[in-house]
């Protein structure tokens, strides 16, 4: 069991290795982004490391990424910190997360041994909380009445790896965040079939780009796109495998690398669902 979770989240370590951080970003100002959460794992060989952001969308709710929490990452998951700036804070406690909700039809082709394409679907997630978080405003979420125009500004946050990071320092310190334009789906699919990865799904998934080296790469999963402060994507993949080495064209903080999210909008019925399951609608 372990074991068979160790190998997984060993070949999701390697794609987040490659494949989701705040490539050319800016530190987020005091308050910009308040509500947004940051997942530490732990291994024996890491110590505690960021893989993966987050929203907080309720005191006891944090909205995330399937991949962040599935595939045996919850066996390493340690604990959340919400609504800090630095991951240093010493007076942002670590939270224990009491458990967590994975869509059910989300689908990681890295964990499923017949896949022929690559590619993260229904990537999306609850993790709850133990107790309320207080004091840190909850994240607004877009609804099927927020349209994303191809072309219009969004904002990307999160703490993951930057240019020149290494294996000791792996994340920024201060949360970053970074300028990325609306792509249109079928451009975007057809730019990751140039790449024979054209597994990206229909309405589940947003995606954005930038003419610079904007982008988000691994560490940044999980966490938000925002439009006007209203949480329209949560950060899923880019290029899987190899295509996603540092300098390679459409790799990590290339410029006209193009990112998948999963769309806010889209999966709002579920995460409505859920919460009045729990009581917290
Ligand atoms: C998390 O759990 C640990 C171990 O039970 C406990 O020591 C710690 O105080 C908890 N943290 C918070 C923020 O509740
Ligand atoms: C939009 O969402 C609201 C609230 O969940 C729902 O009542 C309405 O039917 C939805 N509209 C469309 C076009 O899906
Ligand atoms: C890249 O992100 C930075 C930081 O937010 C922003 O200043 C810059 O305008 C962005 N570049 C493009 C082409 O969007
Ligand atoms: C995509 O697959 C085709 C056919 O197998 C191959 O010729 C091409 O080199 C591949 N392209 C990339 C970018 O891997």
């Amino acid at each position: 069991m372990w074991a068979r979770a160790g190998l997984l989240a060993a070949a999701l370590l390697l794609f987040s290795q490659g494949a989701q951080a705040i490539a050319g970003g800016i530190e987020a100002a005091p308050g910009e982004v308040p509500s947004i959460a940051v997942m530490f794992y732990e291994t024996p060989y890491t110590g505690k490391r960021v893989w993966c952001g987050g929203t907080l969308i309720r005191p006891t709710v944090v909205l995330t990424a399937g991949h962040c929490v599935a595939d045996g990452m919850d066996e390493m998951l340690a604990g959340v910190k919400v609504g800090v700036l630095r991951l240093d804070d010493p007076a942002a406690p670590l939270r224990n997360i009491s458990r967590f909700i994975v869509h059910p039809d989300y689908y990681n082709s890295q964990a499923d041994p017949d896949a022929t394409t690559p590619g993260l679907d229904n990537d999306v997630a609850l993790v709850l909380l133990d107790g309320p978080v207080e004091g840190v405003p909850l994240q607004r979420l877009a609804d099927n009445s927020t349209e994303v125009e191809a072309g219009e500004a969004l904002l990307a946050a999160g703490w993951g790896r930057v240019p020149g990071a290494t294996a000791k320092t792996p994340n920024p310190n201060t949360l970053l965040t970074m300028e990325l334009a609306a792509v249109d789906l079928q451009e975007c699919k057809e730019w990751f079939a140039a790449f024979n990865q054209s597994r990206l799904g229909g309405a589940d998934n947003l995606c954005a780009g930038s003419s610079a080296a904007n982008g988000t790469c691994s560490g940044d999963s999980g966490g938000p796109l925002l439009l006007d402060g209203v949480q329209v994507g949560i950060v899923s993949h880019g290029l899987f495998g190899e295509a996603a080495r540092d300098g390679a064209p459409g790799g990590c903080g290339s410029a006209g690398q193009l990112n998948a999210f999963a769309s806010v909008a889209h999966f709002r019925p579920w995460i409505d669902g859920v919460l009045a399951a729990e009581g917290l609608l």
